[in-house]
């Protein structure tokens, strides 16, 4: 999962958890509020029940009592259960559930002193009861006692409290909505500088470059991707001394080289016999062989770091390849017949002409030809072929070299490409050799803008295919 993701994530559940916490808050502190509110408004209307009372007894109208208390009963009919008015003069009761009455009537009496009680009546019911005595001027005339139902408060508050969830629940669902807009944006905003940062990385694994990284924040990020930078710049002065040294070496090691492998000739091809002994020829052949494979390695490593310096100086003119393969097939005939291996040779009649560099082509060849020798035993085929193909509406001559050897297995196909790279395991006793040979064909056939793949069946034989561009435009191109 990206890293752009697991922000989005990470932002999202904390932004629930906030919301979760927040609504739930938001609830039952309304609930609470309700309920005292509910509370609050319930003992206002029973003192002013209670005044009412006082003033319809101390008129003795038992028509406006009649009518005064039953006025004021019908103001709260939702929430009471019942209403004793008990006094010398006149007693009142009502009964919101007349089936219940019988459950009620013993709440009825005299009281003298204001009371508040809290109750579970024989039906079920959870009653407040308020009661308190009626006082005209320190006298003492009845008492008003009046059962509210508890039910109700709950009943209400609960339906208070979801017409709230509901109105909260759209605002949280359209307020999550932009949340994860902005979310995208921040996560994206945060992740976008590592991302660079990646994306450089990937390019110098694909590149083998040394590539520098943008540095887009000023942040912890920013000054990572700075000493990644710092890293690059460090890196690349110690590869190029690197190189320069290795150049510096190489060049230092071919003249006396040269001129060893010089010697050794002299000396071998001396007419005098009697100069060597055949002790002394077998020594100096050894001293030609590791000079030769010496100054072969020699030459690879220069070729490489020319290369990587994009100093590797190419002349691309219009050659007959045709003259070249048999320039380098002829090269080879003798080694066959020493090494009692067969060499076919087939150009096809439309081969003529392609742009190279001819001493580039002709190491390309060699250096094929050479593992197809090194890599097949006795009484093996090696083939050259050459034929012109078309891709992308331009001309190319595809030359192939095949051979009937010990092959490559699947694992290392992809991998022979590569600088020093060698396959070591395996029941095949394979030559030596500096495993530089293929990546320089590749950068070669690369250079002259033509492609080059392997194929191969483990224990069966090889086939390298690469092509050269016809016409000087598929070069350009
Ligand atoms: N025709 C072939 N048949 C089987 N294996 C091959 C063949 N050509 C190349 N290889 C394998 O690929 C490896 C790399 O080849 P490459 O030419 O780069 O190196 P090398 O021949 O070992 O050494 P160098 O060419 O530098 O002297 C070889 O070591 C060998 O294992
Ligand atoms: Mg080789």
């Amino acid at each position: 999962m990206s890293l752009r993701y697991k922000f989005a994530i990470a932002f999202l559940c904390s932004l629930l958890v906030v919301i979760t916490f927040a609504t739930i808050s938001i609830l039952s502190v309304q609930k609470q509020n309700s309920v005292v509110q509910f509370q609050e408004n319930r003992n206002a209307f029973f003192s002013v029940f209670l005044d009412t009372c006082k003033i319809s007894i101390k008129s003795h109208d038992e028509e406006q009592v009649n009518l005064i208390i039953n006025s004021m009963i019908d103001m709260r009919k939702y929430d009471i259960v019942y209403v004793f008015l008990v006094s010398g003069y006149k007693e009142v009761s009502f009964f919101s559930d007349t089936a219940n009455n019988d459950v009620f009537l013993a709440r009825s009496r005299f009281v003298f002193e204001v009371q508040e009680t809290n109750y579970l009546s024989a039906v079920g019911t959870n009653i407040y009861e308020h009661s308190a005595p009626l006082m005209w001027q320190d006298k003492y005339m009845g008492s008003l006692i009046v059962g509210f139902s508890q039910d109700y408060i709950h009943k209400q508050t609960d339906k208070d409290i979801l017409m709230l969830a509901k109105s909260i629940s759209v605002i949280v669902v359209v307020s999550i909505i932009f949340s994860i807009l902005c979310i995208d944006f921040i996560a994206n905003w945060i992740s976008e500088p590592i991302t660079v940062l990646m994306k450089t990385l990937d390019k110098i694994i694909e590149s083998g470059k040394y590539i520098k990284t943008k540095i887009i924040c000023h942040d912890e990020v920013g000054k990572l991707a700075n000493t990644f930078n710092v890293m690059i710049d460090k890196l690349q002065e110690i590869d190029s001394l690197k190189d320069d040294f290795v150049s510096n070496v190489s060049h230092e090691l071919r003249t006396p080289l040269s001129a060893i492998d010089g010697y050794c000739n002299l000396l071998l091809e001396s007419n005098d016999s009697k100069l060597l002994t055949a002790q002394q020829k077998k020594g100096l052949n050894i001293i030609k062989d590791a000079t030769q494979r010496l100054t072969g390695f020699i030459n690879n490593i220069l070729d490489i770091s020319k290369i990587k310096a994009g100093k590797f100086d190419v002349e691309i003119v219009s050659i007959k390849i045709e003259e070249t393969i048999k320039e380098l097939v002829d090269f080879f005939r003798p080694l066959a017949t020493i090494q009692k291996k067969k060499l076919i040779c087939k150009i096809d009649s439309d081969v003529s002409f392609v742009q190279a560099d001819k001493e580039k082509i002709k190491q390309i060849i060699q250096n094929l030809l050479g593992n197809a020798f090194k890599f097949t035993d006795v009484g093996a085929e090696i083939k050259i072929f050459a034929k012109t193909i078309v891709v992308d509406k331009n001309n190319y001559v595809e030359i192939s070299i095949s051979d009937n050897g010990i092959g490559i297995d699947k694992n290392n196909l992809n991998k022979i490409f590569d600088k020093f790279y060698q396959i070591k395991e395996g029941k095949f006793n394979r030559p030596k050799g500096t495993g530089l040979g293929l990546s320089i064909v590749y950068e070669l056939v690369k250079i002259h803008k033509g492609t080059i793949k392997a194929e191969s069946i483990f224990g069966k034989g090889s086939v390298f295919k690469f092509t050269l561009p016809v016409s000087a435009t598929s070069i350009t191109n």
